[in-house]
């Protein structure tokens, strides 16, 4: 029988809602809804319009969180059972969060095994995947969602997104035979970037900085004097402004740049592996100059990515040209809705 689920990507300007169905070992992208959040708007009124005004399934959803109350640390802990790291992930909590360890949920989740033994004993270390997130920050994340009718799933963070959206689509590519191909993917979206690399089954880091698409709309509105309203239109079609408006956001798009570059340049001596490929998503990256910008300031090619490239669509004309359209600004939701492959 069919399964659906939905990704719903509840972003800071726009919410994109993608639903998986899976059937026999199949996955289709079986409906799909963008809408702009309207400055007044209760966040679950617009979710409630979404699912009232599109042919949803399920009410079935994954979201995601992100930002200071949530922690994802990759740390090392000597080989143990699934059983074992659970516990012992309580006690080591404390460590690496900010918070009481009971003012927090968290979940843990073992990667791979070090290869060298790295403690004096010899003994053989595991590097660990934990995550936490501030109890009331989840409990109201969750209210939003039951406001507006709907049944929370699972509560994913953004980065972890990007990577399950990229691990299925890798999947459903035969072609696709290299699975240890390393690869940065990163979302810049209105107020954050956020970057994850990974190969085609593990995420090895995650960073998230606060810069994105309205840093450029507010230097706009300031330098050339424009309304937010106007400025985005601008930033979107500049047409002949174009050498003024590369010339007032130069100095954000560089921002924006350094701190990727930085992510990357720390991956790299940190871990002593090079990113084979670094893919370039979320609706800031295609401001004008930007993925030329990161490049230059990488030093090597970026691809903009598609990440619907694998996936069966299964929607109507119209419906398939928006979310077309609105390519860069899906990946989180997909990459959400790809939990139906592991429940
Ligand atoms: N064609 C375009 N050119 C430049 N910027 C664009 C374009 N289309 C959308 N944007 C910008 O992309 C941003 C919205 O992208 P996205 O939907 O990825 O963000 P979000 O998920 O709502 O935000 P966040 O992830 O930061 O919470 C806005 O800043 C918008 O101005
Ligand atoms: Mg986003």
């Amino acid at each position: 029988m069919a399964r659906n689920l939905v990704g719903l990507d509840i972003g800071s300007r726009f919410i994109k809602a993608v639903q998986l169905t899976e059937e026999k070992d199949t996955y289709s992208i079986t409906q799909y809804a963008r809408i702009e959040i309207q400055p007044q708007e209760p966040i679950p009124d617009a979710l409630r319009g979404i699912f009232e005004s599109n042919n949803f399934q399920t009410k079935r959803v994954v979201t995601s969180v992100s930002g200071r109350f949530v922690i994802v640390r990759y740390i090392t802990m000597p080989v143990m059972s699934e059983d074992e790291l659970r516990n012992a992930a309580k006690y080591e909590l404390g460590k690496y969060i900010p918070f009481e360890v009971d003012e927090v949920i968290h979940d843990c989740q073992k990667l791979e095994e070090v290869q060298e033994p790295t403690t004096p004993e010899g003994e053989k270390e595991m590097r660990v995947l934990l995550v936490a997130a501030k109890r009331t920050f989840i409990d109201e994340h969750t209210s939003l969602l039951e406001d507006a009718g709907l049944q929370p799933h699972v509560i994913d963070v953004d980065s972890f997104a990007l990577g399950n959206c990229y691990e299925l689509g890798s999947t459903l590519n035969p072609e696709q035979q290299d699975r240890n191909k390393l690869i940065a993917i990163i979302d810049v979206g209105a107020t954050k970037t956020n970057i994850n690399i990974a190969n085609a089954t593990t995420s090895y880091f995650t960073r998230e900085f606060y810069k994105g698409g309205d840093d450029i709309t507010d230097v706009l509105c300031k330098k050339m004097a424009l309304e937010v309203k106007e400025a985005e239109v601008l930033k979107r079609n500049p047409g002949s402004e174009i050498s003024r408006v590369s010339e007032c956001i130069a100095g954000t798009i560089d921002d924006i740049c350094h701190d990727i570059n930085i992510s990357i340049d720390f991956f790299e001596n940190q871990y002593d592996r090079r990113v084979d490929s670094i893919l370039l998503t979320g609706g800031c990256s295609q401001t004008v100059g930007l993925s030329e910008d990161i490049e230059r300031t990488i030093g090597r090619p970026i691809v903009k990515w598609n990440p619907l490239e694998n996936f069966e669509i299964n929607l109507d004309d119209e419906k398939k040209a928006q979310l077309t359209d609105d390519m860069p600004q899906v990946a989180i939701a997909l990459g959400l809705a790809s939990r139906i492959r592991k429940d």
